[in-house]
């Protein structure tokens, strides 16, 4: 299955567009995650789900964040930003009007017409769920072009889970089926499922039958689900992931994030496992 070409690379990629913060939303409970409403002062981005931005503030630097909306949602884009080091940190301290620099679109995308007609199982755990979410919500905004839509999504804890409202929607929604899970729920306040992602899959287990697995999670959550969903049939050529290599450039110039003879910023970051097979397991 063919993946897609970056549709809106600019001929001075390394150049920084303004963008304005206008709005930003707490995700978690432990405020450690942020989505970032982005206005950009010239015009809109021709993108896909799955691709990533990077993202800078003047004098701190610039980190690569997948995109967090669809296309299919409007001009303004959405980052959802884990608190971590000197550019998030900077990030979660920028309030609504402040600009901020933002180069991208960049990197390939999710499969979306090889996913055409198929029966599509998302996988996502923690905060790797981003560009799920943007995928989730194209598929959602274009229903006609696929068939049955699996989420299965878990975090740590139910304070740790992201776009809570949207979940609930998710939950209501006759488009798709929604399974969410928390690691363990501890004290907070929680009536859904306890277990990790690799064992709702396993329980539920989605068919194979013309159906593609798109996982995004902590390494550990990756591990587990593959074996999961080889016992229920998916081949390599049927399983993708999206790799988050350190980057710098995120346009094939630096050789910062290359795989044997791949760049994960602009071959990927979306592979399929078949493909990973081939090159050197230095991800
Ligand atoms: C394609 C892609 C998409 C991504 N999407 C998202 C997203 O949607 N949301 C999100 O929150 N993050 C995302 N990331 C991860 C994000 O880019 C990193 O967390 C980034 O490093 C944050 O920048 P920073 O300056 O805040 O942190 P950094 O200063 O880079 O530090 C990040 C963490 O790494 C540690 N660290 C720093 N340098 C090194 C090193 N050399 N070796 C090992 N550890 C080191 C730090 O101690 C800290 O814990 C994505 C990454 C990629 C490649
Ligand atoms: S980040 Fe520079 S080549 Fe990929």
């Amino acid at each position: 299955m063919e993946l897609p070409k970056n549709p809106g690379l600019t001929e001075a990629p390394m150049y920084p567009a303004v963008a304005t913060v206008e709005r930003t939303v707490v995700e978690t409970a432990a405020a450690d995650l942020k989505s970032f409403y982005l206005k950009l002062e010239n015009g809109r981005w021709d993108y896909l789900p799955g691709q990533f931005a990077e993202l800078s503030i003047y004098g701190e630097g610039e980190a690569p964040i997948g995109i967090a909306s669809s296309p299919t949602e409007g001009d303004l884009l959405m980052f959802t930003v884990f608190e971590t080091g000197r550019v998030s940190r900077a990030l979660h301290r920028t309030s609504p009007g402040e600009v901020i620099g933002i180069r991208g679109p960049l990197g390939n995308a999710w499969p979306l017409d090889g996913l055409k007609g198929k029966n599509v199982v998302v996988i996502g755990g923690g905060f790797a769920f981003t560009t799920q979410r943007s995928l989730v919500r194209y598929i959602l905004d274009n229903r006609g072009d696929y068939e049955d839509l699996v989420v299965v999504y878990g975090a740590r804890s139910p304070g740790g889970l992201l776009y809570k409202p949207e979940l609930e929607e998710w939950k209501k929604s006759d488009a798709m089926t929604l399974y969410l899970t928390v690691d363990a729920a501890g004290d907070e306040p929680w009536d859904g499922r306890e277990g990790f992602v690799p064992t709702v899959v396993g329980e539920e287990k989605p068919s194979s039958d013309n159906a593609v697995a798109l996982v995004c999670g902590p390494p550990i959550m990756i591990k587990f689900t593959l074996p999961v969903l080889d016992e229920l049939g998916f081949k390599p050529e049927q399983v993708y992931t999206s790799l988050e290599m350190r980057m710098k450039c995120g346009v094939g110039m630096c050789g910062r994030c290359n795989i044997g003879p791949k760049y994960v910023c602009v071959d990927g970051p979306v592979f399929s496992f078949a493909g990973l097979a081939e090159l050197p397991a230095e991800y």
